[in-house]
Order: structure tokens, then C-alpha cells, then sequence
């Protein structure tokens, strides 16, 4: 029999991992998955590719139904440490503040949040998954076995994003940072679609005295007890 039956856990559990930007989700997800040898899904990545194409092909970002277009059909891939559109290496252009601005945009139209669902989900595959977004755990991997929601202070992200910026030689003010750490959070909250908001199950992770080590072994062990709890 192929099938699993409902008592059987699924043979590629999902860790969710969801948070506000720069709460240091992104590098914690990634370490997670590394020290279980599990797969590891970047959601805003796809949602900033999916602007990405958007900006290079001239639609408006407000077409929703050109975009969702896009999104579906995004010929985008991740290998090498380094993320592809149409063969073009755009790791770098992705990160840029325009991209990024664009994502929170097109991340609010449920067409785009549709067409991207059945991507995000065919990212489950043996032996595991850590999902990390804004809505792995809520809407795209609600049954997932673990869930953490990391946040941290709108002043404590701006500074380790102030801390990045200035390392990159970029120059950068704090205070115009933490508002835009507000503004930012504020849009991706108050959204109709998938607003970010911790899943009613997911543990809450404050990261704002914590370093990126402590946070790995904290949701490594949340894991452990939740996988435990779910083979009872
Ligand atoms: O995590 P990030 O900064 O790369 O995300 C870029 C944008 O995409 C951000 O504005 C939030 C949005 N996003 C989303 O709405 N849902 C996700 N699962 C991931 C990202």
C-alpha cells in the first residue's frame, strides 16, 4: 500500500518557519535544514523573482492577473548556492531594496499567492522540508509537524540590518530603517491575503537577546519534542 494511512507520520515532515524580515529567519531555517539534512525552501525568494520578472518584462506591478501569469510560469531555479530566472544569475538582483519593495507588493494580490501555492508545496520531498516565509505555517504547510515563529524587535532587526548595509560598504541611517522595519511589517500584517501572523500552533520564538546559534538549537529541539508528541 502506498497511500499513508492518517496514523502514519508523512515520510517528509515540514518544519515552518515564519517571522517578520530580518528577524534572522532566513540564515536559522537554513542551518536548520543543513544540520537535519533536510530541504530548504526560500517563499520570498519566489515571491521577489516573481517581481523580479515582472519589472524586467514591464508589467505592472498592480496587473494581478498578468503577474499571477508570471508566477506560474516562472522559469526559475536554485542550484550552485545561487538562484536563476531564464539561465540569469539574479541572486544579487533579487536582494535589491527595489525588489524587495516590489515582492511586498505582488505578495498581496491572492492571484500571485495562488498561482505560487502547488511550487511551494512540491518543495516537500524525503527526508524533510524547513519551510521558511511568512505564511509557511498558516496557509502553504498547515499540517506541518513544527512550527516557530522568530521575531525580534523593530530596532533590533534594524540594527543587524544597518550592521549588513554598512559591512557592504553601503552607507545607512538606523532611525530611517527601524521606520521602514515598521512600515514594512505594518503592510505585511495588515494584509487581506495571508497576513503574517503566527499560527495558533506555532512556537514563539523572541530573538532580540538571542544569537542565531541559540535560535537553531531551540528549533531543533522544538522539533525533536513535536516529532516525538506526533508518534504517540
Ligand atoms: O522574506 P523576504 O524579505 O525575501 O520576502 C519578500 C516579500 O515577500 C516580503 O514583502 C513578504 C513577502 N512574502 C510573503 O508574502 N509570503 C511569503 N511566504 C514569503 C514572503
Amino acid at each position: 500500500m502506498n497511500a499513508a494511512s492518517p496514523l502514519t507520520p508523512h515520510p517528509s515532515p515540514v518544519i515552518t518557519i515564519d517571522g517578520p524580515s530580518a528577524s534572522g529567519k532566513g540564515t536559522v531555517a537554513e542551518r536548520v535544514a543543513t544540520a537535519l539534512g533536510f530541504h530548504f525552501l526560500d517563499s520570498g525568494a519566489l515571491y521577489r523573482l516573481t517581481a523580479l520578472s515582472a519589472m524586467k518584462q514591464g508589467v505592472a506591478l498592480d496587473d494581478e492577473a498578468r503577474v499571477a501569469e508570471l508566477a506560474a510560469h516562472l522559469p526559475a531555479s536554485f542550484h550552485d548556492g545561487s538562484v536563476w530566472l531564464s539561465g540569469e544569475n539574479v541572486t544579487d538582483a533579487i536582494r535589491a531594496e527595489a525588489v524587495g519593495e516590489g515582492a511586498s507588493k505582488v505578495a498581496a494580490l491572492p492571484a500571485v499567492r495562488a498561482a505560487l501555492l502547488d511550487r511551494q508545496r512540491a518543495y516537500r520531498q524525503p527526508p524533510g522540508l524547513v519551510a521558511d516565509g511568512r505564511d509557511m505555517g498558516t496557509v502553504v504547510f498547515a499540517a506541518a509537524v513544527a512550527k516557530v515563529f522568530l521575531t525580534a524587535s523593530a530596532e533590533a532587526r534594524a540594527e543587524r540590518r544597518y550592521k549588513q548595509l554598512i559591512e557592504k560598504g553601503n552607507s545607512a541611517s538606523l532611525t530611517a530603517l527601524v521606520a521602514d522595519m515598521q512600515a514594512r511589517d505594518a503592510r505585511d500584517s495588515a494584509r487581506t491575503v495571508a497576513p503574517l501572523k503566527p499560527a495558533p500552533d506555532a512556537l514563539l520564538l523572541d530573538t532580540t537577546h538571542m544569537d542565531i546559534e541559540s535560535a537553531v538549537q531551540a528549533v531543533l529541539a522544538h522539533y525533536a519534542l513535536c516529532k516525538a508528541r506526533s508518534k504517540q
